[in-house]
């Protein structure tokens, strides 16, 4: 059989995750382009935001491998096989990748390390009070495999970690609390939100102005997820009154993110171009090809996601 390997990287990437692909499954047929497959041909779709539509037709599909984290523009693409199953990225790697990212934002905000960079601009000397870790309380809103590993190294680092999931979860040296009725209480009491929820129907618009209202004033708003969570205009609106302190954005409703995008220019803004934690081809292309032989192998597949949940 044969596996088709969907995706929007260029060329040279492309070229790259392809002969990884081909080194960790040397028994395999991989094919890039989806016209030269009849639709009988593939039985396995490696997939990192294809094209909707691309699944369409495949009857023979038994497994979609996703090799991003996310799968929400996956289950959003109707024409995606509904019965098939699709495994998400689960990399060690990805998350310690993340847990860096998520260390940078935070220190950055306890320290005011944006507010120095915006000093120094205007050639301002002005030392800031100086806050304990302890002293500084983060949320986390999803405790994944992405949450629970920056919520351990936060924890690492001396902050008063919080965080948040849909059912209960237990972490070491963590406060968690869990379902709609308890996130008011721990957005009021966190000077840093960090998202990192999947995006599904129900955690779409998360942060409109009722949420950022909940925060408490002076926080600020750390989004790793998805684009999705937040409604720009009420985060503008909360960051132009002065309520929240600062939004450290890795990922946008529109991506790229449009040049006349407000958040370009804004002061308490920092944008960075949805790199928060990429898929490491090195470890990934491992990852998908341990799925793959386990589904030739008749072995349960790993990492599925649950399509009725939406993650
Ligand atoms: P995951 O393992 O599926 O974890 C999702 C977490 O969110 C779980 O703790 C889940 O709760 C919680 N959750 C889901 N729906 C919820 C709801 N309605 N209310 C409360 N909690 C809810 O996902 P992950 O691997 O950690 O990844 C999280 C997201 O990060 C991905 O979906 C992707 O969008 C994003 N991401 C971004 C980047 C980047 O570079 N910016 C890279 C990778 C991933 P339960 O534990 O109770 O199920
Ligand atoms: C990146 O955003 C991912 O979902 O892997």
């Amino acid at each position: 059989m044969t596996i088709l390997l969907a995706t929007d990287f260029d060329v040279q990437a492309l070229g790259l995750w392809r002969s990884l692909l081909q080194a960790a499954l040397p028994e395999e047929h991989i094919v890039t382009e989806r016209h030269t497959l009849v639709a009988a041909d593939a039985d396995v779709a490696i997939v990192a935001n294809p094209p909707p539509g691309t699944l369409q037709g495949l009857t023979q599909l038994r497994l979609i491998q996703s090799l991003w984290a996310g799968v929400d523009r996956l289950l959003a693409d109707a024409s995606v096989p509904p019965t098939v199953p699709i495994a998400r990225m689960v990399d060690p790697s990805m998350s310690a990748t993340m847990s860096e990212t998520a260390l940078w934002a935070v220190l950055s905000l306890h320290r005011g390390f944006q507010t120095y960079a915006a000093q120094q601009r205007v050639k301002v000397w002005q030392p800031l009070p100086q806050r304990r870790a302890d002293e500084v309380a983060i949320a986390i809103l999803g405790l994944g495999e992405l949450g629970r590993c920056v919520a351990r190294c936060l924890g690492a680092q001396g902050y008063r970690v919080s965080g948040w999931s849909l059912r209960p979860a237990a972490l070491p040296s963590i406060t968690t609390h869990h379902g709609d009725d308890a996130l008011t209480g721990v957005l009021g009491a966190a000077d840093i939100v960090i998202n990192l929820l999947p995006l599904t129907p129900h955690t779409r618009g998360l942060f409109c102005a009722r949420r950022l209202d909940a925060m408490r004033p002076g926080a600020s708003l750390v989004n790793l997820a998805r684009g999705g969570h937040v409604v720009d205009a009420d985060l503008l609106a909360a960051l132009d009154s002065g309520h929240l302190h600062h939004a450290v954005l890795d990922v946008f409703n529109a991506e790229p993110l449009p040049a006349e995008h407000r958040y370009w220019q804004h002061p308490k803004v920092t944008v960075l171009p949805h790199a928060a934690a990429q898929t490491d081809p090195r470890s990934a292309a491992e990852i998908a090809a341990a799925n793959v032989r386990r589904l030739r192998a008749g072995e349960a597949l790993q990492n599925l996601v649950d399509r009725a949940r939406g993650y």
